[in-house]
């Protein structure tokens, strides 16, 4: 009995040594710590020994039991840190990986042109009005001059609806006019605002011409604003758009609703002057149409043309925007091509 007592001992500490997972933990237990296991058997036992051995026996057994149950807890605890740091290096969740990375936004090339025109003509003391993209016909043509059947109409073909005389703005120049009568409070006071928004022509799409396109408007409308005003004020900010060095030029030009009008070109900043595929040779870029407004303009927003005059102006943003960066085509501007946007 003593003999079986210490090689049970001996064979439950060899296989406690070998045993590597909870499940074996388990088992190994009721296989000597048991119920029916082998160290609850043999003590049952003691009474078969004589008397004079029995209480030896059943002190050591009792010692017995109490080693392999602290060997157990101490094996037991190995293995649970085993199994929590194979589980954490295995586990689905892995905190120390770094993460994916996120696919950010863009505004759009044209959102930002924009942005960076509305700020310098804010820093030059113009405020943004905001005019309809749905017009009268008579905001769009007449009241700028363009009476019906005037053949300047004939220079932007227009959308038309379904409403009679509701057509879609074919320029900025109509919020002109609603400018005018909103802020001049019936031609008594100046009016200094850029005019930002979305223009429609209906013309075959091109690499050179769309259906849909950005234009931003200017008006001045004061006492004694004169033509040196218009050329100070577009020099100065066609500096802040190219630099400080950039040299501007002035061609006369013709518009129905200024006079005289004015087309604003700037130094080719690609070849410097020199001639180029995007100045066309000429070694200018033209950036905006402009003018002082037109006596009969500033009578149809309310003034009176002998008291107040002012000037005007419109530049469109793509085409900066192409002239800049060396875009061909201004189709890739509402293709929502990736492949374009990314770029910018
Ligand atoms: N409205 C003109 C155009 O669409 C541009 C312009 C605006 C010209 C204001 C003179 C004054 O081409």
């Amino acid at each position: 009995m003593q003999e079986k007592l210490e090689s049970i001992y001996q064979k439950a500490l060899a296989d406690l040594e070998a045993i590597h997972t909870s499940e074996e933990v388990k088992a190994w237990d009721s296989r000597y710590l048991g119920r029916k296991g082998e160290m609850t058997l043999i003590l049952r036992q003691t009474g078969k020994l004589p008397p004079e051995e029995r209480a030896d026996f059943g002190k050591r057994a009792n010692e017995v039991k109490n080693l392999l149950a602290t060997a157990l807890e101490k094996r037991e605890a190995l293995i649970r840190e085993h199994e929590l740091a194979r589980s954490l290096e295995e586990g689905e969740l892995d905190v120390t990986l770094p993460g994916r990375p996120l696919t950010m936004g863009g505004l759009h090339p044209s959102t930002r042109m924009l942005r960076r025109i509305k700020e310098i003509w804010a820093d030059m003391g113009f405020q943004v009005y905001r005019s309809r993209d749905v017009e009268h016909d008579e905001y769009n043509f007449t009241l700028l001059n363009m009476p019906p059947h005037h053949p300047a109409r004939d220079m932007q073909d227009t959308f038309y609806t379904t409403q009679p005389n509701i057509i879609l703005r074919t320029h900025t120049s109509p919020g002109q006019i609603r400018a005018m009568h909103d802020y001049s409070e019936d031609g008594t006071r100046p009016i200094r605002v850029i005019l930002p928004g979305m223009c429609y022509r209906y013309e075959q799409i091109t690499a050179r011409s769309e259906i849909q396109f950005h234009q931003v408007e200017g008006l001045a409308v004061g006492k004694g604003i004169r033509m040196s005003d218009l050329k100070g004020t577009v020099a100065e900010f066609a500096r802040r758009l190219y630099g400080p060095d950039t040299e501007v030029r002035y061609r006369a030009s013709y518009f129905p609703f200024t006079e005289p009008s004015m087309e604003v070109d700037v130094k080719c900043h690609i070849c410097g002057g020199q001639g180029c595929p995007v100045c066309k040779r000429t070694g200018w870029i033209e950036i905006m149409g402009s003018g002082m407004v037109h006596p009969e303009v500033l009578r149809n927003g309310g003034y009176d043309p002998t008291e107040w005059s002012g000037f005007a102006f419109g530049m469109g943003p793509e085409r900066i925007i192409m002239n800049k960066n060396r875009i061909e085509d201004i189709r890739y501007f509402w293709a929502n091509d990736l492949r374009f946007l990314e770029q910018y």
